[in-house]
């Protein structure tokens, strides 16, 4: 298994590009599901859960055709609504294709996903939605059995703001008979970019990006291209990196008003940052003020964002709460950045972290994406050489991430295992 080595200690400086999102390309290639025509995608990151994802489009009967520019799925017959285990297993978004499939076809076999790292993650919204629009569900054998003839709209209240949910059932009620209202959606960037390629579909949708969505259902959709939006975990890692490294980086091609609560929380901390046409340049600080911050649903702070915050915290001048809200058991990269000095405790939804002066180099192992991201931040500042393996986590989820990180000057290489 291939491991990640950094010598730390060198401020980043320079230009550096953001790629597509994965959390915006998932949905948004799944949703070629909904139509028997031909669909381009533009800006698709090369990560192992695009891979995955079009994995699952094959095995369904897509015919798909990769170029320099894009990639062209057309799924002219879909043979098989099923996603296996052994996909549902490696990527938990593979639940995206429930509701399309039902939609499309009128009926669908998904693996349940089970636990993951950060949490039981349960998928009981998306099956309760698909139920109160008149489909059939079931539980065989760790698969979910969903059936019916066309989708009715329904009135949906999520009681937790689910992101997959509110695209999954978006996806569902494109096809539905009649009109579909949801409640306590996602407002999240991606939500909107999914429901932005929907609409150049042919479908009716309102309100994405606020937490009432109507759908109002249609007989077809139709081909379309659509360009992946920019990658706001992403670029929110690379602000970080350049705050906790104390160096001057300008990051592009991403949306600053994506980044708003990250932004407020680095300028608290004493970043300086400046907005720019599609771009943010942030300057670091040798050490941070502490802060109090708080996971939530967007705008709020991006729990995607905690592990990578949580690293520049450790070096604070003072003590930092951060309480996760979102997931139950988001703090596995706790334990890897105590072994590199930081002094961090866990009381239940909270973790209080008190700053210290510097970082160590460390062998450390990821654990989940964005604890994995957390740990190469705490490696870029940290003194002596720290190494992280298992890294198939941070390739499922950012491109050529330590290309990047060598690009602004970090002493930074991939080692083949
Ligand atoms: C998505 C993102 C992930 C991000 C998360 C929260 C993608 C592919 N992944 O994950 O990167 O960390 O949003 O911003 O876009 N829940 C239930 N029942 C359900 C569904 C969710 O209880 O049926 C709970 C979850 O356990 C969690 C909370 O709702 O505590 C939010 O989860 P959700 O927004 O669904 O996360 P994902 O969509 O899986």
């Amino acid at each position: 298994m291939d491991k990640i080595v950094i010598r730390g200690g060198r401020p980043l400086k320079g230009e550096v590009v953001v790629s597509g999102a994965k959390n915006a390309a998932l949905p948004v290639l799944i949703s070629a599901l909904l139509t028997d025509r031909e669909c381009r995608y533009l800006n698709v990151p090369q990560l192992v859960d695009t891979q995955t994802t079009l994995g699952l489009l094959t095995e369904m009967g897509s015919t798909i055709v990769a170029d320099k520019e894009g990639i062209a799925i057309q799924i002219a017959e879909l043979s098989s609504p099923v996603a296996p285990y052994d996909l549902v297993r490696r990527m938990r978004a593979s639940i995206l294709v429930l509701g399309p499939l039902v939609a499309r076809v009128g009926r669908a076999k998904v693996s349940l996903p089970g636990g993951c790292a950060i949490g039981a993650r349960p998928v009981n919204l998306h099956i309760n939605a698909l139920r109160k629009m008149g489909a059939q569900v079931d539980i065989e054998d760790g698969y979910i059995v969903a059936s019916a003839k066309r989708l009715q709209g329904a009135k949906i209240y999520f009681d937790t703001v689910t992101v997959t949910g509110t695209e999954n059932i978006m996806m569902a009620a494109t096809l539905a008979q009649g009109t579909t209202e949801l409640q306590n959606a996602a407002r999240e960037p991606e939500v909107v970019s999914l429901a932005e390629t929907l609409i150049a579909m042919g479908a009716k949708i309102q309100g994405a990006g606020t937490s009432t969505i109507v759908v109002e259902g249609v007989g077809r959709l139709e081909g379309t291209t659509a360009t992946i939006m920019s990658d706001r975990i992403e670029a929110g890692t690379l602000m970080i990196a350049a705050a906790i490294t104390n160096g001057d980086v300008v990051v592009k091609n991403c949306n600053p008003e994506h980044l708003l609560s990250l932004s407020e929380l680095l300028q608290q901390a004493g970043c300086v940052l400046e907005k720019m046409d599609n771009a943010i340049r942030v300057q670091g600080v040798t050490r941070p003020e502490a802060l109090d911050i708080v996971t939530s649903p967007y705008p709020g702070f991006a729990t995607d964002l905690q592990a990578q915050m949580m690293a520049f915290m450790s070096l604070a001048k003072g003590t930092t709460l951060i309480a996760e809200t979102v997931f139950e058991n988001r703090f596995m990269h706790v334990g890897e950045l105590c072994r590199m000095g930081a002094n961090i405790k866990i009381d239940g939804h909270t973790a209080k972290i008190v700053g210290v002066k510097s970082l160590q180099g460390a062998p450390v192992m990821a654990t989940d994406l964005r604890a994995s991201a957390s740990l190469v931040l705490a490696g870029l500042r940290a003194t002596g050489k720290t190494e992280i393996s298992r890294i198939y986590h941070l390739d499922r989820g950012y491109e050529a991430m330590e290309k990047k990180f060598a690009l602004l000057g970090a002493d930074i290489r991939r080692v083949k295992g």
